[in-house]
């Protein structure tokens, strides 16, 4: 399987960094291959979040996942936001720079939600047009995660994993694939989800998630606060089995366990990666 991933590179398996972790991470230095940090986390912040920032960037292969982007937004791209992104990304040697292919508000507002667009040719034109000139403004490529989705517009002309490959070739961007969001947005919508994961180009995917949610029967809920549940294993084994060499990243962000708990779930995505195929 060709695995270009615009050039980036293959980092093993990591978590997020939290700061309910730090003590922990600067004493002992888990065996992970790299940490993701949230970077609203450290924009326009100094003080101890900063120092173990740059302690762990001496250490580890860093990349980074914002949450305020709004690439779907049809408000003015925030110019000083995406100069402080790149400067956090220059100042950490961030590896990758991602957010999420979603919308956070309108009008100056932020829902602080990863809201989903309609997925026509317009949103499709629109979003590509402002990844590009992302893309300009931080002089590296943008990876971008499918979100976790609990309703669609009735305007909507295509399936979400179309939208993405075509999103992805048009803007040149790279894919974060979030096997976790795939399986609730799929029994929330009652599709697929291996068909989505059989029609996202590879060679575009530069990192996987896993996560933990929460079955309420009705839908399921993204709640990044419990073990990867069994179907979504299943899913990933699936998902390694197309993109063997890419890097993957658990995300725990509620609930959070001590570290070795995630250290645990990550040696169970090593073998169920090693054993995929
Ligand atoms: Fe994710």
């Amino acid at each position: 399987m060709a695995a270009d991933r615009l050039g980036l590179p293959y980092l093993g398996f990591g978590v997020g960094l939290r700061s309910c972790h730090y003590a922990h991470v600067l004493a002992r230095r888990p065996p992970v291959g790299f940490f993701e940090i949230i970077s609203e986390d450290f924009l326009r912040r100094g003080g101890f979040a900063r120092h173990v920032l740059a302690e762990v960037c001496e250490t580890y292969p860093v990349v980074m996942h914002g949450v305020s982007l709004s690439i779907g937004s049809t408000d003015r791209l925030d110019l000083d936001y995406l100069r402080q992104l790149r400067e956090l990304a220059d100042a950490v040697g961030a590896v990758w720079v991602s957010d999420h292919v979603c919308w956070t508000g309108v009008l100056g507002l932020n829902t602080h939600d990863l809201l989903p667009l309609p997925l026509t040719e317009e949103a499709l034109r629109h979003v590509v047009g402002r990844i590009r000139a992302v893309q300009d403004i931080l002089q590296r490529p943008l990876v971008l995660e499918n979100p976790s989705t609990y309703l669609g517009f009735a305007s909507s002309a295509m399936p979400e994993w179309e939208f993405l490959a075509r999103m992805a070739a048009d803007a040149d961007c790279g894919l974060l694939l979030d096997v976790n969001n795939v399986y609730v947005s799929a029994r929330n919508h009652g599709f697929d989800p291996r068909e989505y994961l059989r029609a996202i180009p590879p060679e575009r995917v530069v990192e996987l998630h896993l996560a933990g949610h929460a079955d309420r029967g009705a839908y399921v809920a993204d709640t990044h606060d419990r073990p990867v549940a069994d179907e979504v294993w299943e899913l990933y084994r699936f998902a390694t089995s197309r993109l063997p060499e890419v890097s993957t990243l658990l995300e725990w962000d509620e609930e959070i366990p001590p570290f070795d708990d995630l250290l645990a779930e990550l040696e169970k995505a090593r073998q169920v990666h090693s054993h995929a195929g």
